[in-house]
């Protein structure tokens, strides 16, 4: 499975600490830029919340690697930095975009040859 990024953007209205109110949203933007600026093609999805908010903003490089905690401006360089090893090591054959493109290119279609 080609890798990517998991960014907390979760916002509560009450005051219990959330990743949003500490400014995830800007620094999912700022990543993206930066894997950008980098030739680092790795998506970057937004989800609600991991169940750690008192250590947001949090991150995680997806699926089943390292954890981000407490992520700040700072922290965008170690992140992109690990993204860039995840996809060197990630097998050619699991890095494509569209994981379906080989299923969809191995069903026939059943209009052709046309019927008559
Ligand atoms: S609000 Fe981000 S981990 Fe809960």
């Amino acid at each position: 499975m080609r890798p990517y990024i998991m960014a907390c953007i979760n916002e509560r209205p009450s005051t219990r600490p959330s990743c949003a109110g500490r400014g995830s949203e800007g620094l999912a933007n700022a990543l993206e830029t930066r894997l950008k600026q980098a030739g680092v093609a790795i998506e970057v999805r937004r989800i609600r919340c991991f169940g750690s908010c008192e250590l947001g903003p949090n991150m995680r490089l997806a699926p089943g690697g390292s954890f981000f905690r407490h992520v700040d401006e700072a922290a965008l360089d170690e992140i992109v930095e690990a993204a860039r090893k995840a996809l060197a090591e990630t097998p050619a054959d699991e890095s494509s975009d569209d994981d379906n493109a080989s299923e969809a290119e191995t069903v026939p279609n059943p209009d052709f040859p046309p019927p008559f």
